[in-house]
This record gives C-alpha cells, structure tokens and sequence, in this order.
C-alpha cells in the first residue's frame, strides 16, 4: 500500500481545523465534528442495553452493533453540524486502548473515509482524549495540569504540559479500575449492571462514616513507592467480606451504610492523589474526565478539597464524561493545530495503548 498517502495530504498547521471524530473502543459508537475547540455536533449511539442481560460488554455483540451503526452516526453527525464530509480537514479515530474488535470496525471504517476523501488519518488515544474533551467546554488548557481520568477501563492521573505532545502518566490502576470496582460491588449489593450509578444513588442515602473501608497505597511503604498509583482490589475484597458476614449471620445487609463507606473511600483516594500531584507538580488546574466522573461523591470531594488548596477543578458535563466521539475530534484538533504529521493508513488497533502515546 501507499504508506506516504496520508503523509502526501497533510494540511500543516491549521488554526481552526474541521475535524471528524469517531470513537468505537467499547460500546459506544460516537462521531462528532470540531471546529478549532468548537463542538459541531456529537452524536451517540449505543449497545448497552444489548449487553445489560449479560451483566457485562459481549465483545462480539459490541463489534457487531458499531458495525451496523457506523455510517448512520457518521451521516446523523454530518447532518446535525451542516457540514459535508468533503469540507473535513482531518479524521480522528480511537486507535486504542479498548476491545479489539469495536477499535477494528472504527478503525477500518475511518481508514476507508480518510481513502475516499484523501483527508489525513490520526488514530489517537482514547483515554487521553477523556481529558482532551474538556477544552471544547472550558477553554484552552492552561500551560500545565494534571488529568484524572476515571471509568470503567481506566483510572489513570496524567501530568499534561501539552495534550498533543507532553503527557506524563503519573500513575494508574494496578489493578481493577474505579467504575470497574462499583460495578462489581454493585453486582455484590444485587443492584443492576452497571452498578456504578445505582451504588452512587444509594450512598445518598447511607452514612458515609458508618463503616471506614481501607484505602490502598495511601500509607507506609505502598504510598512511597505508589504515590500515584491506584489499588481497588483490596477494597473490594473487603466490601465483599463484609457484605458476607452479613449474610452468614442471616442478618440484613446495611447496604446504603455499605455503598457509602466504599463510595467514600474510593472518592477520598481519588482526590487525595490528584491533589497530591497537583502541590508536587506546581499545577493549580484539575481536569476530571471519564464515565466515573458522573460520581457524585467524587465531585463534591474534589470540589471541596481542590477550594482548600486553591486549586481550579475542570469537569466536562457527564454526556462528555463517557465515552463519545467529541473527546477523539478534541484530541484530533489539538494535534492538527500542533502540527502534527497524521498516523500512517497501515496503522494498527492497539487494545493496550500505552498513555506514552497520544497518536498511533
Ligand atoms: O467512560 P465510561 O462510560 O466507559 C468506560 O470507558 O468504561 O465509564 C462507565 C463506568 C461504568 O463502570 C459505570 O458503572 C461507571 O463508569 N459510572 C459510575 C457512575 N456513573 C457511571 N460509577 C459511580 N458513580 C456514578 N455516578
Ligand atoms: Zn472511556
């Protein structure tokens, strides 16, 4: 193949370039055009309630849905920003992290667009573009801030000097991630999947101090060698302990008292280690970003947390927070106005892209 093509049709740098956006990794297909850090359209479709009866994503099912509804979201997004596919100045797509077969169908698909329309292809990060998308809401970045970035895949903390070419991974999830855990101990409370949302609504109505779950990495040895990373294991097993005693006993489970104490602990190590890197890194600017985000204890802790120490907090409203093709054209944008070459036409999926790489 033409390994120069996209190279060939590189705009340079565009100030205010017309970008495509589309993001397929897990089951959401989203597309969305971007002017500069304008957002044109966002259009969602989603194959959640197909997979709901399984408790879990069917990565098959997933695939297969992103198949059947690439192209309509394509039009539906081309339509709602009254543009024409011709008039796009480059394409963004998620080449990774994710499930394989959904990146392949998006990928592929963004191949075949970037093709007819001879346009440039950049198959960008995804969880880096879940911080990218805060721009189109609140502006430029400033010169350097530290990203959280929480959801059911990922729960990493990112230092950014520049989101298309200086992003330092701090630290991640060494284990499950923070939306993961909800859905898990949501499944442990028999509460619906995904749990994270139902678990939130009742830890509303729980004490939030009544049972103090522990908090990993945040002590002795595991917190200096650790200082930004995430453990949500333990705490998992712990809730899962408690929970069955409980039940061994043949006594009601405390289940709001329960969802609260997890929620708080989740929430406090959240927040203590963004803002930790924050002090260290000298950034006075917190950008939230990912499904996790909609957690309504996280929101309040970082708020009030962040105001103590001086420091602004930036979160995208929630239908930016979780997956949608805004975040992949924000990201595709703010390469292009750097002047990024584009990804060559062979490039691959990558279901474990490392946060080194912004583009593929
Ligand atoms: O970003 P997202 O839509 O998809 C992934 O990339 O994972 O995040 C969805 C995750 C799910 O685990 C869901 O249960 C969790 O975020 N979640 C919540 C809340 N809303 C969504 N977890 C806790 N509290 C919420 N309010
Ligand atoms: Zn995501």
């Amino acid at each position: 193949m033409d390994r120069s093509r996209s190279h060939a049709d590189y705009p340079g740098t565009v100030s205010e370039p017309l970008i495509l956006g589309i993001e397929t990794s897990c089951d959401e297909t989203g597309v969305a055009l971007v002017r500069g850090r304008e957002l044109l359209a966002d259009v969602t479709a989603s194959s959640m309630d197909e997979h709901a009866r399984y408790g879990g994503i069917v990565p098959e099912v997933a695939s297969r849905a992103h198949l059947e509804a690439f192209v309509p979201t394509i039009d539906a997004a081309l339509a709602a920003a009254d543009v024409d596919l011709g008039d796009v100045d480059a394409i963004a797509v998620t080449a990774g992290p994710g499930l394989v077969g959904s990146l392949t169908v998006g990928v592929a698909g963004a191949k075949s667009l970037a093709l007819a329309t001879g346009r440039p292809l950049y198959g960008v990060n995804h969880v880096i573009g879940h911080a990218a998308v805060d721009e189109l809401v609140h502006g430029a970045f400033p010169e350097r801030f530290v990203a959280l970035v929480v959801s059911g895949g990922h729960t990493s903390l990112l230092l950014v000097d520049d989101i298309a070419t200086g992003v330092v991974e701090l630290g991640q999830t060494l284990d499950d991630a923070a939306g993961e855990a909800f859905d898990k101990v949501g499944r442990l409370l028999g509460l619906p999947y995904p749990g994270g949302p139902h678990v939130d609504r009742l830890a509303r109505t729980g004490d939030p101090s009544a049972i103090r779950f522990p908090r990993g990495l945040t002590a002795g040895k595991d917190k200096a060698r650790h200082p930004y990373d995430f453990s949500f294991s333990g705490l998992k097993t712990a809730v899962a302990r408690y929970v069955e005693a409980f039940a061994d006993r043949g006594e009601e489970v405390p289940a709001a008292d329960v969802a609260a104490g997890f929620s708080e602990a989740v929430a406090d190590v959240l927040v203590t280690k963004a803002l930790a890197a924050c002090r260290t890194h000298g950034c006075d600017t917190l950008v939230i970003g990912g499904g996790f985000s909609a957690n309504s204890r996280l929101r309040e802790l970082a708020a009030e947390r962040a105001q103590e120490q001086g420091v602004t907090v930036r979160i995208p409203p929630i239908r930016y927070c979780t997956d949608n093709g805004a975040m992949i054209a924000a990201l595709g944008s703010a390469l292009v106005r750097s002047g990024a070459a584009p990804s060559q036409l062979d490039l691959p999926t990558d279901s474990a892209m490392p946060l080194t790489l912004v583009q593929a």
